[in-house]
């Protein structure tokens, strides 16, 4: 084999912000030639980010329709891929994570047989329907994958425990702090107005972001409703909220979160602003499953709008609480952050369990050794 093509394959926002330092790695390893695939099942959201990695993709799918369901998504990709890979025959394809383009991004490689890789491969929350259709995608993408790059020795672990094959599990660290590490600046400068007058020492400043299809509904009016009695309650903080572009989130949004001076709800912002914001936050609210690794490693309070995460290392560390999505108990958590010293030092400290920078270089290593260009087997401190 002259060189290995690597495809990689990603649709959506926080897969292309763990993906695009993988893509920048593979780019510059000369054994492999490096080829995008994006769904943009995402397509603005994905856009900011390939635009701040500067990647252009090899191949857009495009298949981004407002108020598709998921079965729609997910026809279009297998329909769509079909045409990429007859085109490009990769030898190896690398999906990321649990959306949709991961699952059916490995199965239409399956179908044509070609070897997959599943980047932040064996998370699990133990319930197919909480993170809803995540937890499924990511053990079907684990089904249909032959190397499978654990963040963490607690996935290796949930992975061994379900049958598959050591030699083709690499714990590796989470491409996310690869990504974050590569953002965060002292004394960083907001382009936007909101965000730089902000006063971050006398103001307490909480970022928030939830858009999971679990909460839709009921939960997320506890969350909404729980936000604006603490924005009422608590005058010297600022509440942050940068909203998905899923419209089902803004309607509710507008209904229940507008009218309060210190409660903003802003566009996404590009990750490089957002990043910076959260290391200047105060605590975070959150139902995303990235910020709950990035946020431990700048030291910030975390609170989970969910009943349960599949990423339990930052919960046992102690920087990551789980509060569920009940208004009267996601008001006091946050009261007890906000007006207990002791409490809020206890959860604030910085801790790393799911990565140290160099999770892209360690998944180029096992690609070459697995693929015969280096011959031992890399050996990684990592998570050991
Ligand atoms: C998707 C993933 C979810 C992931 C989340 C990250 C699935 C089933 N869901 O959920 O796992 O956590 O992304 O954000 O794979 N939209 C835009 N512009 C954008 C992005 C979204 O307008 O840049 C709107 C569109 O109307 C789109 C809708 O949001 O149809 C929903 O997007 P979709 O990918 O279906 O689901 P998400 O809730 O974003
Ligand atoms: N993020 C961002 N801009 C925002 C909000 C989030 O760049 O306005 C980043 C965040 O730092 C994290 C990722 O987007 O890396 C999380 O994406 P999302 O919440 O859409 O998905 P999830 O993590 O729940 O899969």
């Amino acid at each position: 084999m002259e060189r290995l093509k690597v495809m990689t394959i990603f649709g959506t926002r926080p897969e292309a912000i763990k993906m695009a330092p993988l893509v920048k790695s593979l780019e510059r390893t000369k054994e492999i030639e490096s080829v995008v695939c994006v769904t943009a099942q995402h397509r603005e959201m994905l856009d900011m980010v390939l635009r701040l990695f500067d990647i252009k993709p090899d191949y857009d799918l495009n298949i981004m329709k407002h108020g598709q369901t998921i079965a729609d998504i997910n026809i279009a990709i297998l329909k769509g891929m079909e045409g990429v890979f007859e085109k490009e025959r990769p030898d190896v394809v690398l999906v990321h994570g649990d959306t949709s383009t991961t699952f059916i991004g490995a199965l239409a490689a399956f179908y044509q047989k070609i070897k997959i890789g599943h980047v932040e491969a064996g998370l699990r929350s133990g319930n197919i329907y909480s993170p809803y259709p995540e937890e499924m995608n990511r053990r079907l993408a684990g089904v249909l994958a032959n190397y499978h790059f654990a963040p963490t020795m607690s996935n290796y672990q949930n992975l061994l425990r379900e049958g598959y094959a050591e030699e083709n599990i690499f714990v590796t660290g989470n491409t996310v702090i690869d990504a974050l590490l590569s953002m965060i600046k002292t004394d960083y400068c907001f382009k936007e107005a909101l965000l730089n007058q902000l006063d971050y020492e006398e103001k307490r400043v909480i970022v928030m972001t939830c858009h999971r299809r679990e909460n839709w509904g009921e939960p997320m009016v506890g969350i909404f409703k729980a936000v604006r009695e603490i924005a009422k309650s608590h005058k010297d903080v600022e509440i942050i909220y940068p909203i998905h572009m899923n419209p089902s989130i803004r309607v509710l949004a507008d209904e229940l979160l507008l009218g309060l001076d210190n409660l903003h709800i802003i566009e996404p912002l590009d990750y490089e602003p957002f990043a910076n914001l959260l290391n200047k936050a105060y605590l975070i609210l959150t139902d995303s499953g990235g910020i709950q690794e990035e946020a431990p490693a700048l030291g910030k309070p975390i609170l989970v709008l969910r009943e349960e995460t599949e990423r339990p290392e930052a919960v046992e560390a102690g920087t990551v609480r789980v509060v569920g999505v009940q208004q009267r108990k996601i008001v006091e958590a946050v009261s007890e952050l906000l007006e207990n010293k002791e409490s809020y030092d206890q959860m604030a400290n910085a801790v790393n369990p799911y990565g140290d920078g160099r999770a892209c270089e360690r998944i180029v290593q096992c690609l070459l050794y697995m693929h015969g260009f280096v011959k031992d087997k890399p050996e990684f401190p990592w998570g050991e």
